[in-house]
């Protein structure tokens, strides 16, 4: 990590560092999952894509923050637009990173850079910044309010933010028809609610607040539901939720009963979903833009 945690902020032993349980999940197995089957996920959020970078609207000349840049699609999407300015991706794991690099490479960018650090603690040049945009990155901070304040800082006074948030669970037909399907075999966590996760900014009300109280003006918060492709066929999509953590975690002490259960249930609940284009499920999110005071 490139940005050492503030000492003021950790508690002898109590494990108190800001996102450290993020960090430590996206810089480990969820970078890992997300590394494998990058190209899945690229894949799954290609409708919503434009609609972000239609509402970044990045110029020629713009400097451009991505959040959560994973591996670096968006970035590079953006730094294609902004061809003589400069574009920051940030991000927790180190492997995503090395995925985005390589990318970036790979598409002949030189206008591109990325940290490894965390955006709601990251020493951004205060308003080195015109647009800050971010494709679901922006639901994990366990502190938001101290996060988009620093995004804001980042920000110069007009400057534009852009995200991709979820709506909630019930609205998400591919978290519930997955999530149902599991909950027939294991107890599942409870998806929703408080703290860092990517239903945190289901609420749009909560967005409004957190905006109204990070310096941001002009929010607008607009429904946006698409189809996304999880993957080929059933049996595809099953073995890539198999290898979402929480999903391995969750099975990893399973007997064979259970895990059939499992595959049963998400397959009876997936048939149903499939297409010409492979197994489609609706995706609810929030596109979110404002201004910088
Ligand atoms: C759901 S993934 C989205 C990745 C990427 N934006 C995309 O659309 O492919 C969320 C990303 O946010 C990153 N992330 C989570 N909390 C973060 C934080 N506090 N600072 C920087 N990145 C963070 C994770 O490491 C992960 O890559």
């Amino acid at each position: 990590m490139s940005q050492q945690p503030d000492p003021t902020t950790v508690s002898a032993g109590s494990g108190t560092v800001p996102n450290a349980e993020q960090a430590d999940a996206w810089d480990g197995d969820d970078g890992r999952h997300w590394v494998t089957h990058r190209q899945r996920y690229d894949t799954m959020l290609r409708r919503l894509t434009p609609h972000l970078l239609d509402a970044a609207a990045v110029t020629a000349a713009e400097r451009v923050l991505d959040i959560g840049c994973g591996s670096g699609e968006t970035t590079c999407a953006v730094a294609r637009a902004a061809r003589h300015g400069l574009t920051l991706g940030v991000d927790l794991s180190g492997a995503l990173l090395d995925e985005a690099r390589d990318r970036a490479i790979h598409e002949g960018l030189h206008n591109v850079a990325f940290e490894q650090g965390d955006a709601q603690l990251h020493p951004f040049p205060a308003e080195s910044h015109d647009v800050a945009m971010s494709r679901f990155g922006v639901m994990f901070f366990d502190d938001p309010t101290a996060a988009f304040a620093n995004i804001a800082r980042a920000l110069r006074p007009g400057g534009r933010l852009a995200f991709l948030c979820w709506q909630d669970v019930g609205r998400n037909e591919w978290i519930a028809t997955i999530g149902s399907a599991l909950a027939a075999a294991v107890e599942l966590p409870a998806m929703g609610g408080d703290g860092p996760g990517p239903f945190s900014l289901a609420d749009p009300r909560s967005i409004r607040e957190l905006l109204d109280d990070t310096g941001f003006v002009d929010a607008s918060i607009a429904p946006l539901v698409e189809p996304m492709r999880f993957g080929e066929d059933v049996d595809d999509v099953i073995g890539f939720v198999r290898d979402i953590s929480l999903v391995r975690t969750l099975l990893s002490d399973a007997d064979e009963e259970t895990t059939t259960k499992a595959s049963d249930a998400m397959r009876t609940a997936l048939a149903p979903h499939q297409s010409a284009d492979g197994i489609l499920l609706g995706g609810a999110t929030w596109l979110v833009t404002a201004n910088r005071r």
